[in-house]
């Protein structure tokens, strides 16, 4: 909370291509619920860098990400749209949080362990931290809501477990985070291999919607989608490329898998695949187009990110000043 308004915040890595599993799972939920609260979407670049990047490949990257946040509906006077990076804060109470962070609770976080496995030749601290970061991203602006997909669930969680142990010591000092899981799409699965989530790292490219993909290429890694031989369109845990494809028609549509099922009732897995492309497609046109004219305003752009910073900068630095105060570092002499 900030005075007696609800506060939400949440932020995607700027890492790779964004995929239908970002948008269905986080961006499109964002923009549904956004005008409840006092809203902070940030482009986490300081987490991106856990993994080595390409520096003008990575710049790139977060401007087309926050370009991006605003091409899907996010009015940027009314939701403070900002790159991580640009608010010192963040990496300052991490700092903090780190040494009331216990390396047992950091071993066990699976993504942790997922991402080493991955990058074994690059196994550095900033990756084991990561959560921390992350809950200092959410802590500085006292957060209520944290909308993201099933993934972060676990973040969330150590998330509230520092911030309740800092509490403990300190007084009320953070507002415990909450998190948001949209009703559909809170899961989106890989089209090749529905055991994985949809993720912007997966080699294949025909396992993910990148949602800059054009409507053929949409249509196409949709008629390519593992299914199975059930020949039915039911909603059930032993079918899951059919429960993946029913969960982003319906997320798509706004549709609950129950009455997807009965839409197909009988149908063919062939008219099924077309039809969830589709309805893919007709949520990315127009997502790409406004895309397309926002990139073009370099001005407009370069003001959001100005102002945005400023206003991200001012909440963050008076949770930070009073975590500062509680630690006991010396009173800044004005
Ligand atoms: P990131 O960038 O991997 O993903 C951004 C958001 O997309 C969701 N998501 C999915 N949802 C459904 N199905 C999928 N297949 C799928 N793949 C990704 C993620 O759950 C996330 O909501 N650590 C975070 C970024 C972050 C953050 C934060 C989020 C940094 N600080 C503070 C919230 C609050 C991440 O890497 O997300």
């Amino acid at each position: 909370m900030i005075g007696d308004q609800k506060v939400l915040f949440s932020g995607m890595q700027a890492t790779g291509n964004l995929t239908l599993g970002n948008y269905l799972g986080a961006l499109k939920n964002w923009v549904h619920i956004a005008d409840e609260y006092l809203t902070f979407f940030s482009v986490v670049d300081l987490h991106s860098i856990t993994i080595r990047q390409d520096p003008a490949e990575l710049r790139k990257r977060a401007r087309n990400l926050l370009t991006l946040y605003i091409a899907a509906g996010l009015d940027p006077e009314k939701n403070c749209i900002y790159y991580q990076s640009h608010v010192s804060g963040h990496a300052e109470l991490a700092w903090i949080l780190n040494c009331f962070t216990y390396m047992g609770e950091l071993n066990r976080m699976t993504q942790f362990k997922d991402k080493a496995a991955k990058h074994a030749d690059n196994i550095n601290a900033g990756l084991f931290t990561y959560p921390v970061l992350m809950a200092a991203d959410i802590l500085l602006y006292q957060a209520d809501v944290v909308p993201v997909g099933k993934d972060q669930m676990q973040h969330l969680e150590i998330t509230r477990d520092i911030a309740q142990r800092f509490n403990a010591v300190y007084g009320d000092v953070f507002t415990i985070p909450e998190p948001y899981l949209g009703k559909t799409g809170a899961k989106i699965r890989s089209l090749q291999d529905p055991e994985k989530k949809m993720s912007k790292s997966d080699e294949n490219p025909n396992a993910s919607i990148y949602l800059m993909d054009d409507a053929d290429t949409v249509i196409r890694k949709f008629k390519r989608a593992v299914t199975d031989s059930e020949a039915q369109i039911v909603y059930r845990d032993e079918q899951p490329g059919i429960q993946n494809l029913i969960d982003i028609y319906g997320a798509c549509t706004g549709k609950a898998p129950e009455e997807v099922v009965r839409e197909f009732d009988g149908k063919g897995y062939g008219e099924f695949k077309m039809a969830v492309g589709e309805a893919v497609v007709a949520q990315l046109r127009p997502l790409q187009e406004r895309f397309a004219q926002l990139s073009k305003d370099k001005a407009y752009i370069d003001g959001i990110i100005k102002s945005n910073a400023e206003k991200a900068s001012y909440y963050a630095t008076k949770t930070l000043r009073k975590v500062q105060k509680k630690v006991g570092f010396p009173d800044r002499i004005r």
